[in-house]
């Protein structure tokens, strides 16, 4: 008993050694000597991307969720698929939904022309793109480590697992977030990017006409023209995750006390009256927008860092749609 007792505390000390070791590897400053033009180029083309189409900043943001939650921040999610596996895009969470591939392929370009080589990997430029989409549409800025490896496959089935499916209840929220090693609190916080982008009527009609409870009625009565009651009737119809889809708020927060989250995983961060194990925190952050930028920051890092490959693993692709060779 003691002495495997004594082995799962070794082996989970090596995980954790592992896993601290590569994300130690990553650095802000990775490109500064090697690429000094990288990220200015990144932050220009987000920047028009956003400026044309604000909605791009959450598509480029859901991406890098998107990314990291399947076997680490590696830019599988960028791969086409190919005759040797089935690549991530057309996953159950992705199909139909995740956006922003052709703006990651013109950022590739403008960075291998401005770097004259090809240095910055698609995983990095994703990490990056989030970042200053986020910046973009007025919410905090934060260092990324740099220095990810692209990987050399990618993995439909890990996409189907391991990416959290709106229809979940908190406590399966808080299990795909502990896979991950992110803690109950960035559950809470990293949810607050939904303070940013859309929602196709197919993630929330269940909640509209299943869940009158614990919907408010009034945003009820307006999403019953975008979302009509009808399986597959209006399925990529559009409503916004928060009323200010394009500001980077804490409106999310505050929308949820009131009953008015979209997603039934949204509303299950606050069940009210003091009944959920994280009504606390989206009290604190609806009340404190300053403390959630400062701690979604800091989330934020953690997502980006989570099982990045590094120094010879994978690759630097050239095009990010495929691998270099097979
Ligand atoms: C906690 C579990 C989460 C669930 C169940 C979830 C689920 C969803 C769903 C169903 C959509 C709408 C997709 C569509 O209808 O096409 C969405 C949109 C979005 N999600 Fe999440 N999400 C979660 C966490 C996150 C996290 C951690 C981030 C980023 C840090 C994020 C960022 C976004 C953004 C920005 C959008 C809007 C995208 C756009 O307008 O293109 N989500 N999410
Ligand atoms: C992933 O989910 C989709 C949609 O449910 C399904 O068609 C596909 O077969 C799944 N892929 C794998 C590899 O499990
Ligand atoms: C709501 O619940 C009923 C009964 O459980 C189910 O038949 C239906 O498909 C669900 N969804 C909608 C949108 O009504």
């Amino acid at each position: 008993m003691v002495s495997s007792a004594m082995a799962a505390v070794a082996v989970a000390f090596a995980v954790v050694v592992a896993a601290t070791t590569s994300s130690a590897q990553l650095d802000p400053h990775f490109y500064d000597g090697l690429c000094p033009a990288a990220l200015p180029t990144i932050k220009r083309i987000v920047e028009e991307a956003v400026a044309a189409e604000p909605r791009m900043g959450a598509s480029l943001l859901r991406l890098h969720f998107h990314d990291c939650f399947v076997n680490g921040c590696d830019g599988s999610i960028l791969l086409d698929d190919t005759p040797f596996f089935t690549g991530e895009k057309n996953a159950a969470p992705n199909m139909n939904s995740v956006r922003g591939f052709d703006v990651i392929d013109r950022i590739k370009d403008a960075v291998n022309a401005a770097c004259r080589r090809n240095v910055v990997s698609c995983a990095d430029i994703v990490a990056v793109a989030a970042r200053d989409s986020i910046a973009a549409l007025g919410g905090p800025s934060y260092h990324v480590p740099l220095g990810r490896r692209d990987s050399r496959t990618a993995s439909q089935a890990a996409a189907n697992s391991s990416i959290p499916a709106p229809t979940l209840n908190l406590d399966g929220l808080v299990s795909s977030f502990a896979a991950q090693g992110l803690s109950v609190q960035d559950l809470v916080l990293l949810s607050g990017a939904h303070t940013l982008g859309f929602s196709r009527c197919t993630n929330f009609r269940d909640r509209l006409y299943n869940e009158t409870a614990t919907l408010d009625a009034s945003l009820a009565a307006s999403l019953g023209g975008t979302c009509p009651r009808t399986a597959g009737a209006g399925d990529d119809n559009l409503a916004p995750l928060d009323p200010t889809p394009a500001r980077f708020d804490a409106a999310y927060y505050a929308s949820l006390l009131r009953a008015r989250g979209l997603l039934h995983s949204d509303q299950q961060l606050f069940a009210g009256g003091g009944l959920g194990a994280t009504d606390g925190l989206v009290r604190f952050y609806a009340a404190n927008p300053d403390a959630f930028r400062r701690d979604f920051a800091e989330s934020m890092v953690r997502m980006a860092t989570l099982s990045p490959l590094v120094g010879s693993q994978g690759e630097v692709r050239v095009n990010c749609r495929k691998v270099n060779y097979y």
